[in-house]
């Protein structure tokens, strides 16, 4: 009855928002058709706004009077309720009273800061994930912000590249889980609901693939590359209802993605079914004359709107060249009504044309930037994010009955440092509401301990002449505690690094300390997995705690104590040298598997390196034990229309509360192509009090067994599959500690 009851009620709410769409389509038309060419070509039109830029600034100084003649559908970078309703207020002016969109890169907070994207993705919290999503949207919408450009979803394997700090890390499954995570959090229950915001996939597609990690670089890949690894996150954004798509710099395969009609024409529109509409990536319409794809701004713009590229993001192209190709008759003007009724519906769905200043509460922009609720949530997220890579003799957590710790390092007293690439500075609200690590710890620590401080050195050049402070200080402690690392502006956007070692003398520092016989706990701070081989090697524990947001320090000395007892696991794996890169966990197996051994007697390996990573995928531990035991399935055989139970009991063996996070991973073991080494297709985060045992349950149906094969030898087209044939299934603490195994039969 209850289910009759839910299935009723879901397709009474399908019709509604079927009904809702309906009238808004309707709506839109009833625009359109008061439009002229120029006013439709303004509404594909954006610019960015002056009072900061994210991409290389055209001066103009007329954008008032431009949006005034309805040349202008939208705006980035522009904060805060007083200044967009100024923006909108000259909206107001223009013949049609379009409403403007106001769009910003909210990646991972607004004022609220979250850990950067690759450190959140290492909780493997879905629910973390979307309620930071959820939060940042509420101060964003609060604050007049329409449209994040976030979330990035683009799968990276090459932590050379600087945006690897901004997806969800190296696998399409995670990476898929947690892109339709973020874009539930930031659209919440609704666009139109004023907490909610529109977000928007990007970069379609491919653009974590960049060759050699250089931001802007070409992308060469396979389609079966393509399918299976970079769009499947993509298409989970899409199944989420999110609401835009951002294309990319990058050219595909000779392709600049930006006027590229199979990617955004063809699969996306069409085979896909997007209803929502494409930004181009700031500038990319232009961009393609460097790539020598086109030769002008004109053949530009033909390009990318036929290709299905909707707004022009800051290149002019659309503004400067649509009307003319349309007198060409290049392009028809229905190609633009497209263009102009995907922004139109959406500015109808948020409420705009009913109140196009309902975004510009400045009473409730104070109330929600400044909810201490935010920060408390922050915090919780910050110290699920942080991975404990080592506890030589569980160093970790740390005594609160210690007399005195020594904290050293460059980035102990750092404020903004903590907030990472891609944060956002409100306007009129300074930096103290960031709790530093040195701040936090002295939050945590009673009066009967006493904290020492010192620099040691700075996060880049070779000046040692804080060492012999910093020593002295630890001399005197009992436990020192490091904080190093990137930063924060070493990864982002336009931060590709050669060298992605620990910069300066950093490591030399922790030597030094070391040398002393203090027990030195390592906080390593950065955007991206770095190389830091000697403190790996060498000091005791060793925390990764990334760029953690506004709370970093309340967080991290939750960790460091034991309050919150670590739980995250590494989303991308960790290399030994750049040498190794691009290193990923599903490889292939060649002809020649690389062994463990030295001998290296003509196999897949270096001569001069391991193959495996310092750190694998899925790895992090706990301040508990976890034992894996027990698993069955119920079944060894299964037809395409069945589906198998895997269940596998978990242990906390050891003394303090925890959460595990178990994976599973299927190997395909013959297939018309050939396939990874192993997959992750499922996984859960479970808690367990000490000593508590669980039994967890996986379903493996078709899907998780399917991929994209040739149709044949002589047709290539990709189709779907899951071939008959034999399988193993894995349970791993990580991607290279498998715990169980298990084989079963897919049958025909
Ligand atoms: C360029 C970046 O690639 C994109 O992700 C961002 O949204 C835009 N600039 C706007 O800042």
């Amino acid at each position: 009855m209850k289910n009759i009851i839910s299935v009723i009620f879901f397709i009474l709410i399908s019709i509604a928002a079927i009904a809702q769409r309906k009238s808004n389509a309707q709506k839109v038309d009833s625009v359109l058709i008061l439009m002229t060419l120029e006013e439709k070509i303004g509404q594909l039109n954006q610019y960015n706004d002056d009072w900061k830029a994210t991409g290389p600034v055209t001066i103009d100084n007329k954008k008032a009077d431009q949006i005034r003649l309805g040349q202008v559908g939208s705006l980035l970078n522009t904060l805060g309720t007083e200044r967009t309703r100024s923006w909108q207020n000259i909206a107001m002016q223009s013949r049609l009273k379009i409403p403007l969109l106001f769009g910003q890169d909210v990646v991972h907070g607004f004022k609220t800061t979250f850990p950067i994207p690759l450190a959140e993705a290492a909780s493997w919290d879905l629910d973390a994930m979307q309620l930071s999503a959820r939060i940042a949207a509420t101060e964003a919408s609060a604050s007049g912000i329409h449209w994040t450009f976030a979330p990035m979803v683009d799968i990276a394997r090459d932590p050379r590249w600087g945006r690897v700090m901004e997806g969800a890390g190296e696998d399409p499954y995670l990476g898929s889980k947690i892109a339709y995570a973020r874009v539930k959090g930031f659209q919440g229950t609704q666009l139109g609901d004023v907490n909610a915001v529109m977000a928007c996939a990007k970069h379609f597609a491919a653009y974590g693939a960049a060759i050699g990690g250089r931001d802007y670089n070409s992308v060469d890949m396979s389609d079966r590359l393509l399918w299976e690894v970079y769009l499947p996150p993509f298409k989970a954004a899409l199944d989420a209802g999110a609401a835009t798509f951002m294309n990319s710099f990058n050219d595909l395969n000779g392709v600049p993605a930006t006027g590229n009609k199979i990617l955004q024409r063809d699969i996306l529109k069409g085979k896909w079914g997007f209803t929502g509409f494409v930004v181009s990536d700031w500038g990319s319409i232009g961009e393609m004359i460097n790539h020598g794809n086109v030769k002008n701004d004109y053949e530009a713009a033909w390009s990318a709107i036929t290709a299905g590229s909707d707004m022009d993001m800051e290149s002019r192209c659309y503004k400067n060249n649509l009307a003319q190709l349309v007198k060409d008759k290049k392009i028809t003007v229905s190609l633009i009504d497209d263009a102009v009724r995907r922004i139109l519906l959406k500015k109808f769905e948020l409420g705009l044309f009913d109140d196009p200043f309902r975004f510009c509460n400045a009473e409730r922009e104070q109330r929600e930037i400044n909810n201490p609720e935010h920060a408390k949530v922050a915090r919780e997220i910050a110290a699920k994010s942080i991975v404990l890579l080592k506890n030589t003799n569980s160093l970790l957590p740390l005594s609160k009955q210690l007399k005195t710790i020594a904290f050293i390092g460059p980035l102990v007293k750092a404020l903004k440092q903590n907030k990472g690439f891609w944060d956002i500075e409100v306007p009129g609200v300074d930096s103290n509401f960031i709790v530093s690590q040195w701040e936090g710890l002295q939050n945590k620590v009673g009066a009967n301990t006493q904290l020492l401080y010192a620099k040691g050195c700075d996060i880049e050049g070779d000046d040692q002449s804080g060492f012999d402070e910093a020593l002295e200080v630890a001399k005197q402690s009992e436990v020192v505690i490091l904080s190093i690392g990137e930063r924060r502006d070493m990864s982002g956007e336009a931060k590709s690094r050669s060298n992605i070692n620990i910069p300066g003398v950093q490591e030399e520092l922790l030597k030094a300390l070391l040398a002393t016989g203090k027990p030195v706990v390592v906080l390593i701070n950065s955007g991206r997995p770095l190389v830091f081989n000697y403190t790996a090697d060498h000091a005791p524990a060793i925390l990764y705690t990334w760029w953690l947001g506004s709370e970093a320090g309340n967080a991290i000395a939750d960790v460091l104590f034991g309050d919150v007892n670590p739980s995250a696991k590494l989303p991308i794996s960790f290399p030994v040298s750049v040498g190794q890169i691009p290193i990923y966990y599903s490889h292939f197996n060649t002809g020649r598997p690389a062994t463990n051994d030295s001998s290296h007697n003509y196999n897949s390996s270096y001569n001069d390196l391991s193959i495996f990573p310092k750190y694998a995928f899925g790895f992090g531990l706990s301040y508990t034990s976890f034992v894996y035991s027990n698993l069955q399935l119920n079944k060894k055989k299964m037809k395409k229309n069945e589906q198998i139970e895997a269940s596998v009991t978990i242990t906390n063996t050891g003394k303090a509360d925890g959460e595990d996070i178990v994976q599973l991973y299927i190997r395909d073991e013959v297939g018309s192509i050939a396939r990874p080494v192993k997959e992750l297709k499922d996984f859960r985060k479970i808690k367990l009090n000490a000593g508590e045992t669980k039994t967890i349950r996986f379903i493996i149906t078709k899907e998780k067994l399917s991929f994209y094969a040739p149709h044949s030898v002589n047709n290539q087209q990709l189709q779907w599959v899951a071939e008959p044939g034999d399988f193993e299934l894995m349970i791993g603490a990580s991607a290279e500690d498998i715990k169980l195994r298990a084989r079963f039969e897919l049958i025909k």
